[in-house]
């Protein structure tokens, strides 16, 4: 039988999959819809498509939760779906999972359950420490005795992570990302227009704003909270700066007490080096100026950032056998 190998990252919004045979990447929504039977009702995209929208017996479950397995059993109905849609042909895998480096023995464990429960004719599991890939994966040289510092903005997560000699030095998982913008726009449009909105909106808001920020307007989708009506109302992307700054500025005086608790030798050379960005949340335009003006250190954000830790995986794995 043929060997294979396969990249897995869990995210707490996205399932990104890279096989070393494939330049392309399959990238699905971390999101599966059962039915009140217990059977799957949807996966995936098609899940997503359905979010907000689902009749009361479909049960939406997002089964990693602050970047670890909190759902196992849907979890593995997801993954094992994925699998035999995408990878029915006949190869012996060995499955490469990205995982975050701040969380318990029996967390890390339930990734390996996980895989080995999902993925038919297995050869092998290996756990890669997510901050090593997206370095990798944003152009880093990670084997290099030098100290780098590397931030990861997930949906339910911020990961910030200190390396060197292709090790981790240091690492701390915060348990909030992009996620809770989101929800506080939810709150934000109630409070202040009245509105309820869904979290599909209150993103769409977010990334509009992340793309321009200056004074714009924008007509939002949702139900009055006086008339009980669907309405539509115009207003300013701007509403989502508060939370936003707020959350960089929370983010940045993390990597700042990690900063003071490294090596030195280590902290100079992130000093001069810069700071890394990834995940789907550095894509703000003005992130690094505005980490920058905080720290007095240049900070990098990668290029589709939210690709960065999949496209660390498809580099390391070529390197594998
Ligand atoms: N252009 C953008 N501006 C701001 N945030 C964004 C942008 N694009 C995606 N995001 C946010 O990034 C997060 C998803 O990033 P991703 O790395 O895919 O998450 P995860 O790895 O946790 O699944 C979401 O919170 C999403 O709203
Ligand atoms: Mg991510």
């Amino acid at each position: 039988m043929k060997k294979g190998q396969i990249g897995i990252e869990l995210g707490t919004k996205h399932l990104r999959i890279c096989t070393k045979e494939k330049e392309q990447f399959l990238r699905i929504k971390n999101l599966i819809a059962i039915d009140h039977q217990g059977k799957i009702a949807a996966t995936g995209n098609e899940a997503f498509l359905m979010y907000e929208k689902e009749p009361h017996e479909i049960q939406m479950i997002a089964p990693i939760t602050n970047g670890v397995i909190g759902d196992y059993t849907n979890m593995r109905l997801l993954l094992s779906a994925i699998m035999q849609k995408y990878f029915r042909h006949f190869r012996k895998y060995t499955v490469n999972v990205a995982s975050p480096v701040d969380i318990t023995g029996v967390e890390r464990r339930a990734f390996y359950d996980l895989i080995w429960e999902s993925v038919r004719k297995l050869r092998d599991v290996r756990l890669i420490p997510k901050p090593i890939l997206a370095a990798a994966g944003s152009g880093i040289d990670i084997y290099q005795p030098s100290g780098n510092m590397m931030i990861d903005f997930g949906a339910g997560t911020t990961e910030i992570s200190v390396m060197s000699l292709g090790g981790i030095v240091k690492s701390r998982l915060l348990s909030y990302g992009g996620n809770q913008i989101d929800q506080w726009l939810v709150h934000r449009m109630k409070r202040e227009y009245n509105m309820n909105i869904g979290r599909k909106s209150a993103e769409r808001l977010k990334i509009q704003y992340s793309k321009n920020e200056n004074e714009k307007s924008t007509v939002i989708k949702g139900r009055d909270l006086v008339s009980g009506l669907p309405a539509k109302k115009t207003v300013m992307i701007s509403v989502a700066e508060e939370k936003v700054k707020d959350y960089i500025h929370e983010v940045t005086m993390e990597a700042k007490a990690i900063l003071e608790i490294i090596p030195p030798e280590l902290a100079s050379d992130i000093m001069v080096h810069g700071i890394y960005l990834s995940g789907g949340g550095a894509s703000f335009e003005k992130i690094g100026l505005w980490m920058e003006e905080e720290l007095g250190i240049p900070v990098h954000a990668a290029k589709q950032p939210e690709d960065s830790v999949i496209r660390g995986l498809k580099m390391l794995m070529d390197e594998y056998k």
